[in-house]
């Protein structure tokens, strides 16, 4: 049982300066100690009160039983609109609930079946393009990692592999937006006054105008290949060609290029983020990778078929772990709308509720041994019933992330089939340091010796 780097957690208090100082710094190491163990926390400054909620019945009721009641807040809107415009991730109420009938169907168990092959195609591609890297000396996993999950993206949703020239130029567009990315869980967690400087630098609003014209362009020409009849049956036709159970309408194509455009971000910035963190956690163990490339051996066989992803098992449970230690959205940020009493305190309306994946997942008063790499607790007892109360890495409720099981056929699946092939080791010394960026991420990457199996 490993126990895997964690970022030191705030010690005493700190005055709003050296808060926003810490934020800017890092999201996690500025939040304090007691978190790990609160049922729920607050944060109260002269300009706004954050509270976050740890225990079950809490986030249950924000997210699954009353959710209306605690909508995602307009500043999260107002930072992400350049690169998403009115998207699924952003809206809500009426406008958010239209989007979901028509997206839901298209991540349907029988639709998820249809995108197996390309996944499948996918993941070769990123054992080749690793095994290639690995000749060059250290592998830097978290871009390899990135680079796999676009690809996933673009074969699943256009038909096209990430060589195809736009797909590649999005991609490349995409990394150069990050760079300039101011950081988003700043204002999410502390509101802070509409002058304080945080978005839309001039840089980003350019990188998030040549992503959205490149994907304006592929929206274009997958409508015009589906007036003409000549479109692959893949997920962009299948939401394209999906009216509104309701209104019969189906998305015009400048509401579809706002989807693509968190298809993309959501779908293969998280993929990646889990899938490089995973990496890394069996790096340091041989006997596990040995018993993952056993199970992938004989469950996929020859030419692995859908329904062998599903008894990937172990490769399974190394990925929830993975998500658990180090959930690729860390934390959730909704409002209230009225006012609310939680745990016996009043809350006002316009408090931000912040539900934390990465707090839950290490909770110390549900986990037992909260921050060791243990992938035999999900086949405990102890460890679903943890599960129940901790793991929601892709939220819960009517808003849980529409790519969710997606994404639990992916990660198993590109983690089976890497380490079948190839075999990773920590590098001495280089220790990779948590910190959340737009999903959690490694400050200088994640670097490992990859070598053939
Ligand atoms: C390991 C991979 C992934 C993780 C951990 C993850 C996590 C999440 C989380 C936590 C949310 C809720 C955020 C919030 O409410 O503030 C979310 C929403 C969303 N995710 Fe994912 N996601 C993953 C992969 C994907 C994939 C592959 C897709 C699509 C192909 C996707 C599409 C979305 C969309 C569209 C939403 C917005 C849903 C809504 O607000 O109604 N995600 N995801």
């Amino acid at each position: 049982m490993s126990l895997p780097p964690k970022p030191p957690a705030r010690e005493g208090r700190a005055s709003l300066p050296a808060l926003i100082r810490l934020f800017r710094r890092d999201i996690l190491s500025a939040l304090p100690e007691r978190l790990y163990r609160a049922k729920m926390a607050d944060f109260r400054t002269p300009f706004f009160r954050s509270c976050l909620i740890n225990e079950a019945a809490l986030w249950r009721l924000v997210l699954n039983e009353r959710p209306e009641d605690f909508p995602k807040s307009n500043r999260i809107r107002a930072g992400l609109e350049p690169l998403l415009g009115r998207s699924v991730f952003v809206t809500n109420g009426a406008e958010w609930r239209r989007q979901r009938r028509i997206i839901d169907p298209a991540f349907e168990g029988g639709r998820l079946r249809d995108t197996f092959p390309a996944m499948l195609a996918a993941s070769q591609a990123a054992c080749a393009r690793m095994a290639r890297a690995a000749g060059r000396g250290p592998v830097e996993v978290e871009e390899q990692m990135s680079h796999a999950a676009a690809d996933v993206i673009f074969r699943t949703l256009f038909s096209v592999p990430i060589e195809d020239e736009t797909a590649a130029e999005v991609f490349r567009a995409f990394r150069a937006h990050q760079a300039t990315q101011p950081i988003l869980n700043l204002a999410a967690f502390l509101p802070l006054p509409r002058w304080f400087p945080r978005f839309h630098r001039r840089e980003t609003l350019r990188t998030a105008g040549h992503i959205r014209a490149l994907i304006a362009a592929m929206t274009e020409a997958r409508a015009r290949d589906i007036a003409a009849g000549r479109a692959p049956d893949d997920l962009a036709t299948k939401i394209m060609t999906t009216p509104d159970p309701e209104d019969g309408k189906p998305f015009d194509t400048a509401e579809m290029v706002d989807q693509v455009a968190i298809f993309f971000l959501a779908g293969h910035e998280t993929s990646a983020s889990a899938l490089a963190w995973t990496l890394y956690l069996i790096a340091g163990d041989d006997a596990l990778q040995d018993r993952l490339a056993a199970e992938a051996e004989t469950t996929l066989g020859d030419s692995p078929a859908f329904a062998d992803a599903s008894r990937l098992i172990l490769a399974r449970d190394t990925f929830r772990e993975a998500l658990r230690l180090y959930p690729p959205v860390p934390m959730m940020v909704r409002e209230t709308t009225k006012p609310e009493t939680f745990r016996n305190r009043a809350l006002k309306p316009g408090t931000q509720i912040v539900i934390s994946p990465w707090h839950l997942g290490r909770h110390t008063r549900l986990w037992e041994n909260p921050d060791a790499f243990c992938p035999g607790r999900w086949q405990t007892g102890e460890g679903r019933k943890a599960a129940r109360e901790g793991f929601i890495p892709f939220s819960s409720g009517p808003r849980v992330c529409t790519g969710a099981g997606f994404a639990m056929l992916e990660g198993p699946l590109m983690l089976a089939m890497l380490a079948r092939r190839l075999r990773f080791a920590p590098i001495p010394g280089a220790v990779p340091e948590p910190v959340a960026r737009l999903t959690v991420r490694a400050r200088h990457g994640i670097r490992l010796a990859v070598s053939a199996r």
